[in-house]
């Protein structure tokens, strides 16, 4: 097929979607976009979506377990929270021309990703705490940044879903406080999740700048508008001294802060764990995905039968 961008209205129409990035307009579904563009906005927003629906799976495991009636509430709630993150973006992801039925099968054949953080087992409730004030503490640095991404629904999705992501940081938070200042036994308990989830939710940032095959073009589209590293970097300075607040030890021991730039610089971070687990070999990938094909199986029947109902209303009117 012709190279679309190379045919003479396409040079007019690409020079004229340049324009409207320069001057930082929205991007919307019926805007002309290169195809690279489009793809690449639904490759994240596709994958986007499906973190925050498996992202469910290791806090649903604790909601029997969670301490008390107010603990339990409070996980329903954030819970509930990413399901419905997951089917904003996959309703904002869909404007981009493929539907969820498609993501969801790719999701299942392995050929589009989930953020690598899910497929780390909560093995105590000190977990629920690490995961609320860790990853959703490094998932509202990148979204808040995404909350000015070039294409108009995933930027409009962002505003939402950041509001509702403060609420989950700060019920982390207090469960880690709440620990420290318990027993010797919650406290080891808090500082053990510390140590598991430090280095996996540097990992969530993707990649170093270097080492990201995507960073450099989606910063120039504006898709992303802070690199990789920078919102690492931007996590790192903002959670230490919550840590430090709290009586937590940073498992790091290359951590330096740096008086001049007021920044930490931190040691290596294990990249061929973080390739390993996203390539599928991570300590809950078979789970993840094994649970998630078997509840979108057990909702068949749901599906259709909405399905036959809408068909139906049509028919009828
Ligand atoms: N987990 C899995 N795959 C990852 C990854 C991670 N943490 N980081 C990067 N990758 C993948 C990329 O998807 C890409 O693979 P692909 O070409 O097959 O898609 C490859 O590694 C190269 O990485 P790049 O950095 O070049 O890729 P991106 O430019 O897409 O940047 C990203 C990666 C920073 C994660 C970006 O996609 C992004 O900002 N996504 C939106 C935010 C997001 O998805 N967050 C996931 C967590 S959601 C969450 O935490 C919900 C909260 O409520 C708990």
């Amino acid at each position: 097929m012709e190279d679309i961008l190379t045919t003479p209205i396409s040079q007019t129409a690409l020079a004229h979607f340049e324009a409207r990035l320069q001057n930082d307009e929205k991007i919307e579904p019926k805007d002309w976009m290169p195809e690279a563009y489009r793809k690449t906005v639904l490759r994240q927003m596709m994958q986007h979506a499906h973190s925050e629906v498996i992202g469910m799976q290791p806090e649903g495991n604790w909601v029997l377990r969670a301490p008390s009636l107010r603990a339990k509430k409070i996980l329903l709630a954030k819970i509930q929270d990413e399901g419905g993150h997951g089917l904003y973006l996959y309703s904002a992801a869909e404007t981009l021309g493929m539907d969820r039925t498609e993501m969801i099968q790719l999701l299942h054949e392995q050929k589009a990703k989930y953020s690598s953080i899910f497929n780390y087992p909560a093995l105590t409730w000190a977990d629920i705490g690490a995961i609320g004030w860790l990853v959703d503490g490094a998932a509202i640095v990148n979204q808040v940044s995404l909350q000015r991404t070039s294409y108009g629904p995933y930027a409009r999705a962002m505003v939402r879903i950041c509001k509702e992501e403060s609420f989950h940081q700060r019920q982390g938070y207090e469960i880690m406080a709440t620990m420290m200042k318990g027993t010797p036994e919650q406290q080891a308990m808090a500082q053990d999740a510390m140590n598991r989830w430090w280095w996996p939710s540097l990992m969530m940032f993707g990649p170093h700048d270097a080492d990201s095959p995507h960073t450099e073009q989606s910063m120039e589209w504006k898709i992303k508008r802070e690199s990789n590293d920078r919102l690492r970097q931007k996590f790192i300075d903002k959670t230490i001294d919550q840590a430090y607040v709290i009586g937590l030890t940073i498992p790091d021991k290359d951590l330096k802060f740096n008086e001049e730039t007021k920044s930490y610089s931190i040691g290596p971070i294990n990249w061929d764990e973080f390739w390993s687990v996203v390539k599928g070999n991570g300590p809950c990938n078979k789970q993840r995905m094994t649970h998630h094909i078997k509840y979108h199986e057990e909702g068949r029947w749901v599906r259709e039968a909405l399905e036959a109902f809408a068909k139906k209303q049509i028919e009828m009117n």
